[in-house]
């Protein structure tokens, strides 16, 4: 089962609509300022993008959604900025919470969390345990996560678990460790805001993603911008490291 998550350790299947999106919704900031107004109004419009990002990938039939909420390198920006953004996660945590158990949405939270303050955990894990058992979308909010941290979580994890495979453990021994180990890997990365890079997104788990970036600034992100992200993503042709040639004849 391990192997059909892993895409150097089997081929996945390809779909037409991508069954995992990861998102990286930058440029709120930036927008804002474009409107004269403060970074945290940029902050506020993006939650209503996320909204409607959300309900475009239940209506598509897309079964997992990731994004990027706060990263572990965030908490280096303005502590105002910092703790604006910690009220606004948990106020949007209690605010959202029973539309996206009323519309089967799992929410699942991935980062660090002992750094969050005691509301923001219990939000958290309420949020969870009150949509586990739901089998629609699954939203995944990355927050106060690296990539790099989670890949060192998992090595820790592992390790104690099993100390007698510190040499020899292997790709498929970690994978239950890493957050995203119930997902399959992200068909299809976006990236808003024009800036071409991951910041320490997911690093292990796009190894074999269509990556995906566009200038439009996060808050004004929408149905269309989605829509011709995905269309982008058609057009692509998914090797793994075969040759067009296999594609055309599986045989070959
Ligand atoms: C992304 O928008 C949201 C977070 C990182 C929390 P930014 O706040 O990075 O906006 P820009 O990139 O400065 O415009
Ligand atoms: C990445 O955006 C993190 C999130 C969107 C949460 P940043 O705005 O923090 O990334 P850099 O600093 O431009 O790489
Ligand atoms: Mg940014």
């Amino acid at each position: 089962m391990t192997n059909q998550l892993s895409s150097t350790c089997a081929i996945p299947d390809v779909a037409p609509i991508p069954r995992h999106i990861a998102i990286i919704m930058d440029g709120n900031g930036r927008w804002a300022k474009q409107r004269f107004m403060p970074r945290i109004v940029g902050h506020q419009r993006g939650v209503e993008s996320l909204r409607s990002v959300v309900k475009a990938c239940r209506d598509l039939g897309v079964s997992y959604l990731t994004v990027f909420a706060f990263s572990s390198e965030n908490w280096r920006r303005p502590n105002d900025e910092v703790s604006f953004l910690m009220s606004l996660f948990l106020k949007m945590l209690n605010r959202e919470i029973a539309s996206l158990h009323k519309n089967n949405i799992r929410l699942k939270i991935i980062g660090e969390r002992s750094r969050f303050d005691e509301k923001l955990q219990q939000a958290m894990w309420h949020a969870e345990q009150l949509t586990a058992k739901n089998t629609g979308l699954t939203l995944t909010i990355a927050a106060n996560y690296g990539g790099r941290w989670d890949v060192m979580q998992a090595v820790h994890t592992l390790l104690k678990d099993h100390p007698a495979l510190a040499t020899t453990f292997t790709e498929a021994d970690l994978q239950p460790y890493l957050s995203m180990s119930e997902a399959p890997e992200p068909d299809l990365f976006i990236r808003t805001g024009g800036e071409m890079r991951i910041s320490n997104f997911m690093m292990w788990q796009l190894a074999y993603t269509e990556l995906y970036f566009s200038d439009i600034l996060w808050p004004a992100f929408d149905r269309d911008a989605l829509s011709l992200a995905i269309a982008s993503y058609q057009n692509r042709e998914r090797r793994f490291g075969r040759t067009s040639e296999q594609l055309r004849h599986p045989a070959v």
